[in-house]
């Protein structure tokens, strides 16, 4: 098969706020200038933001990671699984038609998506709200035949069942994935014949369909607020999955013994009443680390640098900055290694950003009315 760039292009692509952190934070997983690495990772949340790769998106790709277009575009168009061209609105629809699935009905299901959708694979539907295409085998060959929608499986298919699902998604609902024949998972037909012990404990659906239902967005493009269901360590507000410096900024479960060791502590306090005090104070009242830096109550009469050419800085974070009285180069290029951590302990949301992102010695170029190699990006057009 032919697989070349869409006829018809958008004009620019960008990623959502949200998933350019995301993969900010992915291409920080690979050694410095081994950022290459993160193509695929890249392409597959652009696609799942917006359905398909467009040119731009390619070459914002390519720009983020330093790549030749060339080298980003061999690798979409080599893997079948990154959409060349604009995909329904609502949903596009993979059609399993190996082994199993066409012995068991996929020809049908096929039929389906030519009458209701378009006749040719990868054609969008009169409507636009649909596409489809014939895959190999998607792994769920006991439940054949079945197709994926979206993020999500519906097996045990009848051509019936197929086009009312079609129907439900055209009318916005979403329907419920898994086996459309009552089949709670992969058991025979006829029933469980063993394990049968773990029958009480289980939920209304198998475990893939119930996470799919609790969660409710089957068909619903990927903009980065989904992160916190499936990252389990998210920073405070950042959502970000990359690992920030002090544990204390992460959402991570307790460990078991913690609670154990309290009453322990506490009982140590009830003998040494000073003591107790003192460990009072400092869970509670504990002295923030650093010294908190000279501050401003406004920008000078010739108004606030833009924060944002420095790079780890962005809208959020500047207005943030401003909040806490930074408006300058120059004010960020003083902060001593003291200030530096207090600041990195205010960033609520975004604690330890400044060190990590190295803001000081960005800020003493910019303050010199020198550029960074990231500011001359951002004066360019070319940060996304
Ligand atoms: S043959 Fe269709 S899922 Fe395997």
């Amino acid at each position: 098969m032919l697989r070349r760039l869409h006829h018809e292009q958008p004009e620019s692509f960008a990623f959502t706020p949200a998933n350019l952190a995301w993969a900010e934070a992915q291409m920080k997983k690979y050694p410095e200038g081994r950022q290459a690495s993160a193509v695929i990772p890249l392409l597959w949340r652009a696609q799942e933001q917006e359905g398909w790769l467009s040119r731009p998106a390619i070459e914002a790709v390519a720009e983020m990671l330093g790549m030749a277009y060339i080298r980003v575009l061999e690798v979409a168009t080599f893997y079948f699984m990154f959409q060349l061209q604009p995909v329904g609105s609502v949903a596009h629809v993979q059609v399993c038609g190996t082994l199993s699935c066409m012995i068991c009905g996929a020809e049908d299901l096929i039929g389906v998506c030519k009458d209701k959708i378009a006749t040719k694979a990868h054609d969008l539907s009169a409507d636009g709200k649909f596409s489809w295409e014939e895959v190999e085998c998607l792994g769920s060959c006991s439940n054949a035949p079945m197709v994926q929608i979206g993020k999500d499986y519906y097996e045990d298919l009848t051509a019936e069942r197929f086009a009312e699902i079609l129907d439900e998604l055209a009318a916005g609902k979403v329907p419920t994935p898994g086996p459309q024949n009552g089949r709670y998972a992969a058991e025979p037909l006829s029933g469980l014949t063993s394990l049968m012990q773990h029958e009480s404990g289980k939920t209304k659906y198998n475990a893939s369909v119930q996470l799919a239902s609790d969660i409710g967005d089957t068909v619903k493009r990927i903009d980065g607020t989904e992160v916190p269901l499936l990252t389990p360590w998210i920073d405070k507000g950042a959502n970000i999955g990359t690992p920030p410096k002090a544990p204390a900024d992460r959402v991570a479960p307790k460990p078991a013994h913690a609670a154990k060791k309290a009453p322990a502590t506490a009982k140590a306090a009830d003998k040494t009443p000073a003591k107790a005090e003192k460990v009072a104070k400092t869970d509670a009242d504990a002295p923030q680390a650093g010294k908190k830096p000279r501050t401003m109550k406004a920008p000078r009469k010739a108004g606030a640098d833009d924060l944002k050419m420095i790079k780890g800085v962005g809208p959020k974070l500047e207005k943030l900055l401003n909040t806490l009285g930074f408006f300058h180069f120059d004010q960020v290029a003083k902060w001593t290694d003291e200030e530096l951590a207090w600041v990195d302990q205010n960033l609520e949301g975004f604690k330890g950003r400044a060190s990590r992102d190295e803001w000081v010695s960005q800020a003493k170029i910019l303050a010199s009315g020198e550029m960074t190699e990231f500011s001359s990006r951002v004066k360019k057009g070319n940060v996304y």
